[in-house]
């Protein structure tokens, strides 16, 4: 009764604004969970996160193993215990899916069951069922991202799903207009994730619900954060954040992780809003926060907090996953994914592959059993740093969100690697990288795209496309790309012209063919100290130092789950002579990467560089001061080799530069 008085109330307050205006549309609509797959490498990549810690963690890790699992107490409603169910429940959903693995479809399956079954009279969904406990509407947000996943992958979920996020969208409707109630600061910083379940709900079961969804939207966004204030240049921190005060009195949005949720903010309130300046503050903040925090591996640095350009500051794991992931109103989708399909820009997908192709892969060992927590530019050590133990590679160094969250970071770049065009005419491959893709555009239009290649290893991509009828294809051309070519059905190569960062290709019915050369330069880039970072296409390259591992802690349970130290066993002091780089290319005979590819010495591409030894003193016990700028050479002469970073645990990824003779 409540319920239909409530609904009632609000569409007599808001049924004429709406009628002007609505959910503004999107530039691209990205696709259902299950119709883009992984091949090749990146197939093989997803099965190592599967065969390691992400696909494993819920048999044996204490937050998220069975009896938690099912009953999910006390990890499941508070930010800070966690959340770790909901957190991995919306990782594995897409992960299993993707992965083919019927034990963790299952798995998702029940943990859906229970949560739905479990649901009380007043909506409410959680652990705090039939509690005392308070009741902040966090922890149903990754909850509900997984549920839509499973919707759109299983369309038979449709009806009980889609009427428990009514039930819980009525109640926090009402805790909202309740002078706020269920919001708590770090709740406060995150509206924008519930603001995009209820894009979904209003892009594609409405069911009339319109006004209450609107109402819903505006009253997260005036109960929390104003991100168009934390996103405006005079008051954007342009150093590390340590000891700022924060203008605006908004302390947990100057955290990495929640900055990564609230670069969606404007983009999900400009649909609601229709007010341009939301988009534009977006595309400003975007640039402001890698301007002044920006990393070389396509992150930005926040250990905790934004913490500015330094080479030996960290960055969280959870921010690399968490910037590069997040959520979409259609599906799961990375913060940049959201980005581009809002806005258009594809700064936002050139980001997003840098990050997913470079800071990723670094962050975990190379049979992802083990993770860090804080990632450095320069680390020439990962070890315990009698506090923090954070750049140890394990199971949970430091917190366990990051063991929990860390798994949607692939599978939520493969769901989003292509998108349609607005009038779903047409579809775009948007992330480079081995797909195979299947849909129906509109006009009954069935068409399936495959790409084979190794990129971001090779710069050729060769890609099939059936299709029951013509029509324009398209395909992102990156920005880094110079003089690159397209050649379709074997035709003549021809130089790329891509518009907005996308080259169109006719495609008629039958099967089209078309192979991509995409080369590009070497180039540096500007480092604090005037050091450099080395960059080529996608991929960064950095020096991989040698190192040794030792076992610090093995899991009971599971001896897999074990934390690592790696220490230094060569040199790292070098400065480079960055006009001698040379690109090294040694394509795997087999046409096969190994597997993994992301560890040392595995990636057949690499560079070489004139380096020489300098003096560059260690910071404490185990990392690297700043770069010494214009160091003397304290010896002969070398030529060392640099290697895709992703593939290097201890590393040196901006070096201070010399002159050789
Ligand atoms: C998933 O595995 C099942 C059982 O092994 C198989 O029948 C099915 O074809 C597989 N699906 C995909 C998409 O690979
Ligand atoms: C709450 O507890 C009561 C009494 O134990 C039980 O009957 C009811 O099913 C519980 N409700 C939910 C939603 O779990
Ligand atoms: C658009 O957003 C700007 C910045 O937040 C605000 O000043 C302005 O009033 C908004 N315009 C409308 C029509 O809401
Ligand atoms: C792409 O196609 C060309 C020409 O058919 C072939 O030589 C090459 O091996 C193919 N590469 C891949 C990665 O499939
Ligand atoms: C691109 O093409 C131009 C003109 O042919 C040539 O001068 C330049 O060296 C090429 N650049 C690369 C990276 O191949």
């Amino acid at each position: 009764m409540a319920r239909f008085v409530l609904l009632l109330t609000v569409s007599g307050l808001f049924s004429q604004a709406l009628s002007q205006t609505g959910l503004a549309p999107k530039q691209y609509l990205s696709l259902p969970l299950g119709s883009i797959r992984p091949t090749g490498w990146l197939f093989d990549q997803l099965m190592v996160q599967t065969n390691g810690l992400a696909g494993h963690e819920h048999e044996f890790y204490d937050y998220v193993s069975e009896t938690d699992w099912m009953g999910g107490p006390s990890y499941y409603s508070s930010l800070e215990e966690g959340t770790a169910i909901v957190l991995l429940f919306n990782a594995m959903v897409p992960n299993g899916i993707l992965a083919n693995n019927s034990a963790i479809i299952e798995r998702t399956q029940e943990f859906l069951d229970y949560v739905l079954d479990h649901q009380d009279s007043t909506g409410w969904m959680g652990p705090e069922v039939n509690t005392t406990k308070p009741r902040y509407l966090w922890g149903r947000y990754p909850f509900m991202f997984g549920a839509i996943q499973m919707v759109e992958y299983n369309p038979d979920l449709t009806d009980r799903v889609v009427d428990a996020l009514y039930k819980f969208v009525n109640l926090a409707n009402q805790m909202l207009h309740n002078n706020g109630e269920g919001i708590e600061p770090w709740t406060q910083t995150r509206w924008e994730d519930f603001v995009m379940t209820l894009q979904w709900l209003y892009d594609f079961h409405p069911n009339g619900n319109e006004a209450l969804l609107i109402d819903t939207m505006e009253q997260l966004k005036y109960t929390g954060v104003p991100w168009e204030e934390v996103f405006e240049a005079q008051y954007f921190p342009t150093t590390a954040t340590d000891d700022l005060p924060n203008p605006l009195g908004y302390v947990l949005s100057w955290h990495g992780v929640n900055m990564a949720e609230g670069l969606k903010a404007l983009p999900a309130t400009y649909r609601f809003t229709h007010n341009q300046s939301d988009l534009d503050r977006a595309s400003e903040g975007w640039d402001l926060l890698f301007q002044y925090h920006g990393r070389p591996s396509g992150i930005y640095a926040a250990d905790e907090y934004l913490a500015g350009l330094e080479a030996a500051r960290g960055t969280e794991l959870c921010l690399v996953v968490a910037s590069i992931v997040v959520v979409d109103c259609l599906s799961q989708a990375q913060t940049g994914s959201y980005l581009y399909q809002v806005i258009g820009d594809p700064k936002y997908v050139d980001r997003v592959e840098r990050i997913a192709y470079n800071a990723l892969p670094a962050e975990l060992t190379g049979d992802f059993w083990s993770r860090q927590y804080l990632q450095q530019q320069n680390q020439i050590a990962a070890k315990n740093m009698t506090p923090p133990y954070s750049n140890v590679f394990g199971l949970e160094p430091n917190y366990p969100c990051c063991t929990v969250n860390h798994p949607q970071g692939w599978p939520k770049f493969i769901t989003n690697a292509f998108v349609t065009t607005a009038d779903q005419s047409s579809l775009a491959q948007v992330y480079l990288g081995p797909f195979q893709t299947q849909t129906t555009l509109t006009t009954e239009n069935p068409v399936t795209v495959t790409v084979n290649t190794i990129y971001p290893f090779s710069d050729l991509l060769n890609t099939t496309i059936t299709a029951a009828k013509a029509f324009t294809y398209y395909v992102r051309i990156p920005s880094w790309v110079v003089n690159g070519t397209i050649s379709i059905n074997g035709g003549e190569a021809a130089a790329v012209s891509p518009n907005n960062g996308l080259q169109a290709v006719p495609v008629e019915a039958g099967t089209t063919t078309f192979t991509l050369n995409l080369p590009a330069e070497i180039t540096t880039e500007s480092r604090p100290h005037g050091s450099i970072a080395v960059h080529r296409g996608p991929l960064h390259y950095a020096f991989d130092i040698p190192r040794t591992s030792k076992v610090l802690i093995q899991n009971a349970e599971q001896p897999d789950a074990k934390d690592l130290e790696f220490d230094a066993t060569a040199a790292w002091e070098y400065a480079i002579d960055p006009s001698t780089l040379k690109f090294v290319n040694n394509p795997p005979a087999s046409g096969t990467l190994p597997s993994p590819v992301y560890d040392s010495g595995l990636p057949p591409l690499s560079m070489t560089v004139t380096a020489c030894p300098i003096n560059w003193p260690v910071a404490g016990s185990t990392f690297a001061s700043a770069p010494p700028t214009n160091p003397a050479c304290t010896g002969a002469q070398k030529t060392i080799t640099l290697t895709p970073y992703g593939a290097t645990k201890l590393r040196i990824g901006e070096f201070p530069v010399f002159t050789a003779k």
